[in-house]
């Protein structure tokens, strides 16, 4: 066991589970309790090392809930697997800090915890986009220096969204909620980047659009881009929302800052090495009408050289999912997908996740991401084997 704090939650349960954070609410302890769990959970804020969460396994370890700060990859589930662990879940719906393929070898499901952070991380995004555009932060640090003296003309002239265009790199669950935040809240025509069409987005766009026509008013519009490029290059603001994996690492380096217009904004809620933070540092320097919001940073929780001293930056400490519904969820979600594993209950197709935030939470895992790898039969929600 590691030198760290560490507190057990009903000692007699027949599972030991490890939880290397201490996780907000009571709802995810009750549920891994109905599993017959005892529950170790390490009440220290450091982050733990991959030496200091094997020695937690010790030698019978049968599931985990670990955090995206930590490396979970082949050392961590061969340990696992060898203290008799049976189920691993992130405490995160993204899961870059995971080698999944590392875990199915061992024949360990990984759990995740989409659906809960959707709207809370887009309203983040949403946060920073104002925050960096009406330049608040600075205005607040203006504010408390004393140093407003009268309202005058120019102070403080930031930037206005509506009726421009909005582009988001991934539109997934989190960049559509932020994309409709963004179109329906001002008005602004939508440009997005990826692989993938995302119909749902688009069918809702112009039907907002359309209702838009049906009171006299120009419609928006919604066009799925051929390249990054160009919703760098068209947008007013870009906000960005991909999952982190070698295609998107450094996304955003100094070449594509470049086709960003001179006012833009740039916002990211959704991992730091997306962007190349040196070459954002630089960039904000030569150009001071562009703007950023940050909730994550390329070597968290450093920030690159240079990037605290910029006004044209706002940074927040990687909170966009920290509300307290949220993580409480979150926390559900993670106890439920180990639970699940350790009780031998069905595996349900990815989806609506409310049903396992009710007081009655469902007999099954709500997310395993290597389910079918792994050949465990994925169910629809509310349907039994
Ligand atoms: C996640 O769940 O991936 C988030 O980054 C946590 O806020």
């Amino acid at each position: 066991m590691s030198k760290k704090a560490w507190r057990t939650h009903n000692p007699s349960g027949r599972n030991r589970v490890i939880i290397t954070k201490e996780l907000p609410g009571d709802r995810w302890l009750q549920i891994l309790t109905e599993a017959d769990c005892k529950v170790e959970i390490c009440t220290s804020p450091d982050i733990l090392s991959t030496e200091e969460i094997k020695g937690a396994f010790g030698s019978r370890c049968d599931g985990a809930i670990g955090q995206l700060t930590e490396e979970w990859g082949e050392e961590l589930f061969s340990a696992l697997k060898a203290a008799g662990g049976k189920a691993y879940s992130n405490y995160a719906v993204g899961y870059n800090n995971v080698n999944v393929d590392a875990a199915t070898k061992k024949g360990i499901p990984v759990g995740n915890t989409p659906g809960v952070l959707t709207e809370t991380t887009a309203e983040m995004a949403v946060a920073l986009t104002f925050a960096a555009a009406r330049r608040v932060v600075e205005a607040d640090r203006f504010m408390r220096a004393g140093s407003f003296h009268g309202w005058l003309p120019t102070l403080f002239l930031g930037e206005l969204f509506w009726r421009k265009t909005v582009g988001i790199i991934g539109a997934g669950r989190i960049g559509a909620a932020y994309a409709r935040m963004m179109v329906e809240g001002h008005k602004m025509n939508l440009i997005y980047y990826d692989p993938y069409p995302n119909k749902a987005l688009e069918d809702y766009v112009a039907a907002y659009g359309d209702f838009l026509k049906t009171r006299g008013e120009q419609p928006v519009s919604c066009g799925r881009a051929e390249s990054a490029d160009e919703v760098f290059r068209e947008a007013d603001l870009v906000s960005l929302h991909p999952v982190l994996d070698e295609t998107t690492h450094h996304l955003i380096n100094k070449e594509r800052l470049s086709l960003m217009k001179e006012h833009a904004i740039l916002v990211n809620t959704s991992r730091g090495p997306v962007i190349d933070e040196a070459a954002l540092v630089a960039h904000c320097k030569e150009h001071p009408d562009f703007r950023v919001g940050l909730d994550v940073f390329e070597n968290e929780p450093a920030m690159k050289h240079g990037l605290k001293e910029l006004d044209n930056v706002v940074v927040v400490p990687h909170i966009a999912s920290a509300t307290i519904w949220t993580r409480e969820g979150m926390a559900t979600l993670a106890a439920s997908n180990v639970a699940a594993i350790l009780m031998g209950y069905p595996v349900w197709q990815e989806g609506d996740i409310l049903p396992f935030l009710g007081d009655e939470a469902p007999k099954a895992a709500p997310s395993i991401v290597n389910a079918r790898e792994l050949g465990i039969q994925v169910y629809r929600k509310g349907t039994r084997p």
